[in-house]
């Protein structure tokens, strides 16, 4: 008989996770012998849970806040693009027992918005820059995505100009990336392609998004990664406005991908009823 298949995902806290029901959603849909669980894991229990993976037999693990960063030294490798993105979110554990680390999270934000969008994504900008509001983690993750993508023009607009201007170096020789300062964030939007919001502004208990999108091209697409709540402020004004919109949870569900993949030998599919799945979940 072989082993159940084991992967979960840690954080602290990690109770309000999603990643349990999408990942239990696929391992019902694929009818695998697998298990995905949540484990709180406070931030001096890291190095011994990931030390632990292989003798507990885990195929891997997602890491979540406060982890992405603290796991990059305790693994044995870090492909290329967590490194630029200077986090992890996946883990997965060889034959031979030796630890992988990657960020899924661009490749997540990059394909929520190709599963939304209404051309195909590499002639949908034509060269038009991609505006990213925020400079944080998630805020890596986007200029990694778009500017593997082929844009070679982002905007960063953050509150805080030193931590935009900070992004130039990941996004790569053939992007310019032009650090912009919170109260130009309006006409930074002419001429645009793409906007996403990368902030906290809009998310359940924040304060709202102010931004008035009057200066954005009425084609350019909309892309908000808080999805809670579902349609935030940004992306209901962008509804009003005549914007393509797309909300922020395919890439929660995009981003998990690659470890399913990994972990239990199948490339699941993003469709309606796993979204269905995971908005039950959230109540
Ligand atoms: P994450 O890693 O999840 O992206 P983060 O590093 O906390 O989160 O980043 C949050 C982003 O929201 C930052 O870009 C932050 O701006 P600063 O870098 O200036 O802090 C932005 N943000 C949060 N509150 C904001 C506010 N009231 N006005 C403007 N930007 C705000």
């Amino acid at each position: 008989m072989t082993a159940q298949l084991r992967a979960g995902v840690m954080g602290w806290p990690v109770k309000h996770s999603l990643s349990p029901v999408l990942h239990g959603h696929w391992l019902k849909r694929y009818g695998i012998d697998g298990s995905y669980e949540a484990f709180p894991v406070k931030p001096e229990e890291l190095p011994d849970a990931i030390a632990r993976l292989r003798d507990e037999g885990f195929r891997g693990t997602n890491l979540t806040v406060p982890h992405k960063e603290a796991a990059m030294a305790l693994v044995d490798r870090v492909d290329a693009t967590a490194r630029r993105i200077g986090a992890v979110n996946t883990l997965v554990l060889g034959d031979d027992g030796s630890l992988d680390a990657t960020n899924t999270d661009a490749y997540g934000l990059v394909e929520n918005i190709r599963d939304h969008a209404p051309e195909p994504l590499e002639t949908l900008f034509g060269g038009r820059p991609a505006v990213i509001l925020g400079a944080g983690g998630a805020a890596r993750a986007a200029v990694v995505g778009l500017a593997d993508l082929g844009i070679g023009d982002i905007r960063v607009v953050n509150r805080t100009l030193s931590r935009a201007a900070a992004l130039a170096d990941i996004a790569g020789p053939d992007c310019t990336l032009r650090a912009v300062g919170w109260d130009a964030r309006e006409a930074a939007l002419a001429d645009a392609g793409l906007l996403v919001n990368t902030t906290t502004l809009g998310m359940e208990g924040q304060p709202l998004l102010d931004l008035d999108l009057a200066t954005l091209p009425l084609d350019a697409v909309v892309n908000d990664i808080v999805y809670a709540p579902l349609e935030t402020g940004l992306l209901a004004a962008a509804r009003g406005h005549g914007n393509p919109s797309v909300d922020g949870l395919g890439m929660l569900l995009h981003q998990a991908r690659a470890g399913f993949r990994a972990w239990f030998g199948v490339d699941p599919v993003v469709d309606d009823d796993l979204r269905d799945a995971v908005l039950g979940a959230r109540g």
